[in-house]
């Protein structure tokens, strides 16, 4: 079965919504998209929390939240347990992101960057995979201590 990839954008991100939902389908993923549909304000962190929450449940693997800079999305979809997300503008942050973080959910910012090298920069993240070293797990099992002793863990 395909992996399933949530998307999800505000206005400020919603002209790269479509190019990358046809693009990751033309990759053999699935998408599910969560919105926004039109250009129409409104609120990034609605968006971001439908992607993580779509991950968490288990409803997809991987998400792309889109935003204006991709910040915004970044800092509300981290605020969900069990949520990596990353700003990535650039190809190499993109696999190493996956590689060595096991980031779950990438941000771009649609103000930032244009269609083809968000694409490119899509691409990059999903074929990336962790690499599971011990010093990776390590560390992320340090995020994920941050995580249980900070962070609330109501995630519905
Ligand atoms: C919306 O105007 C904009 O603030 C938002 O898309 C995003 O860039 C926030 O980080």
């Amino acid at each position: 079965m395909a992996i399933r990839v949530a998307i999800g954008t505000d206005h400020g991100g919603f002209a790269l919504k479509k190019p990358l939902a046809d693009y990751v389908k033309e990759l053999g993923f699935d998408v599910l998209d969560l919105g926004t549909n039109s250009e129409e304000a409104c609120d990034y962190p609605d968006f971001a929390e439908a992607v993580g929450k779509a991950i968490i449940n288990g409803d997809a693997e991987l998400g792309i939240v889109l935003c204006g800079s991709g910040v915004g999305a970044s800092v509300a979809a981290n605020k969900i347990a069990g949520i990596r997300a990353g700003v990535c503008h650039d190809t190499f942050s993109a696999h190493q992101c996956r590689e060595d973080d096991d980031v779950n959910v990438l941000c771009m910012g649609a103000r930032v960057i244009g269609p083809s090298l968000a694409k490119e920069i899509t691409k990059t993240f999903l074929d990336a995979k962790f690499s599971g070293a011990e010093r990776h797990r390590r560390r992320l099992e340090k995020v994920a201590k941050i995580e249980r002793e900070n962070l609330l863990q109501k995630t519905t």
